[in-house]
């Protein structure tokens, strides 16, 4: 089987400064799959990267049978991939109704923006009760669910999420993951996320890549690698 997104010997960084090395991964469709790595390691550059906002320097992206290495980050949501970037990016002073239809801004999915906004209440329905409430006014994790549900309108078939549990709660968290799960459930949705909470990250995860100074240094199931006593004792404290 073909995977959704291939990245092969992926090198990226900032001008003069390589963080990405020869990264290498895959996604199937509805398979999630976890970056997990300490505060530095080149989750966000590879998230970046995927999004089209740092330009690998070598390697390839293919997603979708497509090489999208070098297409332009605007065009991105309009082929189905959907970044949730650290903290959200909500405008808190529209309402979550509002951030939601800008979720819907490619031409593709403006027409059927209402519809479209039902089915994504349908998984996140706290949203639905606040939708006319300033985005600023929702709680931690209300915020993270509008951030996802906003870039849900888009329809993706690849969701990347960068840290989607900073400043929240455990339970909260599984909440949030929750949601995803059923997101992943009911679209076929294929999910990327980054974390530097390694335990949460492997247990919603069917895959997991470990990235060590923008390489991956260790890759499996994740539960395999929930259970391995290195990762365990490296990432994990325990
Ligand atoms: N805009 C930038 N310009 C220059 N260097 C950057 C830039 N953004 C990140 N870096 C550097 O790239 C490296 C990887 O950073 P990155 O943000 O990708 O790590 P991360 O794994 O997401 O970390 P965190 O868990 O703290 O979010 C770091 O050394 C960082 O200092
Ligand atoms: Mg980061």
């Amino acid at each position: 089987m073909t995977s959704l997104l291939e990245v092969r010997a992926l090198d990226a960084g900032y001008g003069d400064i390589s963080v990405l090395h020869g990264v290498s991964l895959h996604a199937q469709r509805a398979e999630i799959i976890s970056i997990v790595g300490a505060n530095g390691a080149g989750k966000t550059t590879l998230l970046s990267a995927l999004a089209g906002l740092v330009r690998p320097t070598a390697g390839e992206v293919w997603f979708g049978g497509e090489n999208i290495t070098r297409m332009p980050a605007y065009k991105r949501p309009h082929h189905h991939l959907a970044l949730v970037a650290e903290g959200g990016r909500l405008f808190p002073f529209m309402s979550v109704q509002e951030n939601l239809h800008l979720g819907a801004y490619p031409k593709a999915v403006r027409a059927g923006r209402d519809q479209r906004m039902e089915e994504v209440f349908e998984i996140f329905p706290v949203l639905k009760e606040r939708r006319k409430q300033f985005a600023g006014h929702l709680s931690g994790g209300e915020r993270q669910m509008c951030a996802i549900a906003r870039a849900m309108m888009s329809r993706p078939t690849l969701l990347m999420l960068d840290e989607p549990s900073v400043g929240l709660s455990p339970l909260i968290t599984y909440e949030v993951f929750a949601a995803v799960k059923a997101l992943v459930r009911k679209e076929g949705l294929t999910v990327v996320l980054v974390e530097q909470n390694v335990g949460i990250a492997l247990e919603i995860a069917d895959r997991g890549y470990v990235l060590d100074h923008g390489a991956i240094v260790h890759q499996g199931l994740a539960a395999d690698l929930i259970n391995d006593p290195l990762i365990k004792e490296t990432y994990m404290g325990l």
